[in-house]
């Protein structure tokens, strides 16, 4: 009878044991699966820090493989939000950029920097090879700037994939309008259900207008 009172005190003992163990390992040591599942909830949930969390959660995870909505193509990884370490990278492949031939290397960072949503592409050697970046205000409108794929990277479909990870970004999701400018690439962004502005149906008529001055700050010559 004792040794029955002991055996079932010491098996409670093991289970009480087991269910700490298991509680205590799944709050610390969760799987790569359930840090791929985080991930998805939280560019589903969409809160302004949300993207970066996410670079946070793959950075101190870098053997986890990229979660579905974040692999581009040609084994390329997407980004949900660049950041420092990008910077100079991204400033370089725009350089040659026809629309900013006006603006210098730091403009280019600033004006990354200072975006409310900033995606990329990553090669598997973690060289960024895609960006591109968005200006919203979260409700009516956003404003796509500085697209582009590296050379070599062009006609692989990334492109198209950072443009749709960038109108699913949770400061550009929620834009009633999305607007970008464009000398040729009309074609590429016909493909995601933009068209010219004048196709628009609007209740007035009204004309865009823009004030040109020199940009302020260090390194920007006068336009
Ligand atoms: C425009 C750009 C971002 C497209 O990226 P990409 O990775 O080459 O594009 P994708 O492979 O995703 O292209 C998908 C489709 O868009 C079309 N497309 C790509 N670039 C195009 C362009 N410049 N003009 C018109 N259509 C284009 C392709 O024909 C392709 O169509 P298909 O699938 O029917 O063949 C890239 O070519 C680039 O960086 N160009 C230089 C910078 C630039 O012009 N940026 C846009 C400024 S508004």
């Amino acid at each position: 009878m004792r040794r029955h009172v002991f055996a079932t005190a010491f098996d409670i003992a093991v289970d009480v044991f087991r269910h700490a163990l298991h509680v205590h390992r799944a709050s610390i040591l969760p799987t790569a699966e359930d840090r791929a599942r985080a991930l998805e909830l939280l560019w589903k949930r969409g809160d302004s820090a949300d993207p970066r969390a996410i670079e946070a959660i793959r950075a101190a995870n870098p053997k986890d493989e990229a979660p579905a909505f974040l692999r581009g193509p040609r084994g390329s990884t997407l980004s949900v939000a660049l950041g420092e370490g990008d910077a100079e990278a991204s400033a370089e492949l725009l350089r040659d950029t026809y629309w900013n031939d006006r603006f210098s290397p730091d403009s280019l960072v600033r004006a990354a920097k200072g975006s409310n949503a900033w995606v990329g592409a990553h090669d598997e050697q973690r060289r960024l090879v895609g960006a591109a970046r968005a200006v919203t205000d979260g409700a009516k409108h956003a404003w796509i700037y500085d697209v582009i794929v590296e050379p070599s990277w062009r006609a692989s479909g990334l492109g198209q994939a950072l443009m749709r990870l960038l109108l699913d970004h949770p400061a550009v999701r929620g834009a009633a309008f999305v607007h970008l400018g464009t000398r040729d690439a009309q074609l590429f962004y016909r493909k995601l259900g933009f068209v010219e502005s004048n196709e628009i149906e609007r209740p007035y008529a009204s004309t865009t207008m823009t004030l040109a001055r020199a940009p302020r700050g260090r390194g920007n010559e006068a336009p």
